[in-house]
């Protein structure tokens, strides 16, 4: 049964979060704010290349159709996260050392694969995550561009889209909201894709960003993604409080609601570009308790709507108000 509260209710697009099995399985609170506040979800780590893709002829399902087996009984989403990164692959891969053909068809295999087990459940897949480099327009060195070519990430979508026409494919990065040198050269790249006719159909941006990022920025990450005609996907989004790593700090009430007013102003944006283009906003994890930002950066944060007790924060009433 789907849920008739909870803050996806009170948004009109859908609201999600990255979710991890293990905290799904073990931890009722954080299961029901999932339950409860979200219509979509994405796996955090379930679907990576080295979770479903562990050996060359073994593929590993069981995490992630936990996931969507959940889903499936509570009307929830599902968005795929990721076919093909740079990160979380396995060794097989990482340290490939047959012929550029070999490697293409694995790279074909893996996708389709993938696609073909979730057909019908995954409306979605961040086809290709991370493609560029950290603020550079210069496509990373990854094991499959290395050995595939520049344009992996058209063949990519290509596979996809064959194995699953349905399915709506997206491009997904970070680093839109630092400012123009790498946003420039992710919004150049989708154009082109379309351009050629590659089957894409959103942009997926990840937004981990931080309490002092200006509102043009963020607007300007927004808007130009907007404009390209695509869905657009803020897909995991989270609000640094502590990017300045200062330790044995605490969230204070002040803290709380200025974070609360970053969040509006996202949504607000956000809910002003075109109806028909709003995929949704998914945050990246659930509860301050396991957030993946502090344990990155080694010092407090609280990035995200629920606090450490899986408890709404004020940038859940943000929210909210992003949209009135
Ligand atoms: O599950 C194993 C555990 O068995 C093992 O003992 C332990 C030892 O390191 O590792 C555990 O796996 C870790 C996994 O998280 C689950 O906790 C991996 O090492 C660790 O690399 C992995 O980190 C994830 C990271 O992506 C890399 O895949 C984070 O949870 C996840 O939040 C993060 O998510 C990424 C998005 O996919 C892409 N955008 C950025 C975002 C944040 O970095």
């Amino acid at each position: 049964p789907s849920t008739t509260t909870g803050l996806h209710t009170h948004l009109p697009f859908p609201f999600g979060a990255a979710v991890s099995v293990n905290l799904m399985k073990n931890n009722p609170k954080y299961r029901a704010v999932v339950t409860n506040e979200m219509n979509s979800i994405t796996a955090e780590n379930a679907m990576k290349v080295s979770a479903l893709h562990p050996s060359k002829d073994v593929f590993t399902w069981a995490d992630a159709d936990y996931l969507v087996d959940f889903a499936q009984q509570h009307g929830k989403r599902v968005h795929g996260h990721t076919l093909i990164w740079h990160q979380s692959l396995p060794p097989w891969i990482e340290n490939f050392s047959g012929t550029k053909e070999e490697f293409e068809l694995i790279f074909k295999n893996h996708i389709q694969t993938i696609v073909t087990h979730f057909k019908g459940k995954v409306v979605s897949w961040d086809v290709v995550n991370e493609a560029f480099e950290n603020d550079s327009p210069a496509l990373r060195n990854s094991v499959w561009r290395r050995i595939l070519g520049d344009d992996y990430i058209a063949r990519a979508f290509q596979y996809a889209h064959e194995a699953d026409p349905e399915a709506l494919l997206f491009y997904n990065d970070y680093g839109h909201e630092w400012g123009p040198t790498k946003r420039t050269a992710i919004i150049n790249l989708v154009t082109s894709l379309k351009q050629r006719g590659i089957p894409i159909h959103g942009i997926g941006m990840q937004m981990h960003t931080r309490y002092n990022q200006s509102d043009a920025n963020l607007a300007a990450a927004i808007n130009t993604a907007a404009a390209t005609g695509l869905l657009v996907h803020i897909s995991e989004l989270d609000i640094s409080m502590n990017p300045e790593k200062v330790q044995g700090i605490a969230l204070t009430p002040a803290l709380a609601q200025l974070q609360a007013n970053r969040y509006k102003f996202i949504v607000q944006t956000y809910n002003a570009i075109p109806k028909a283009q709003q995929f949704g906003i998914t945050t990246w994890n659930v509860g301050d308790a396991d957030s993946w930002v502090p344990g990155f950066n080694g010092a407090p944060d609280w990035p995200l709507p629920f606090d450490r007790d899986y408890l709404p924060k004020p940038a859940y009433q943000g929210i909210i108000d992003g949209v009135q």
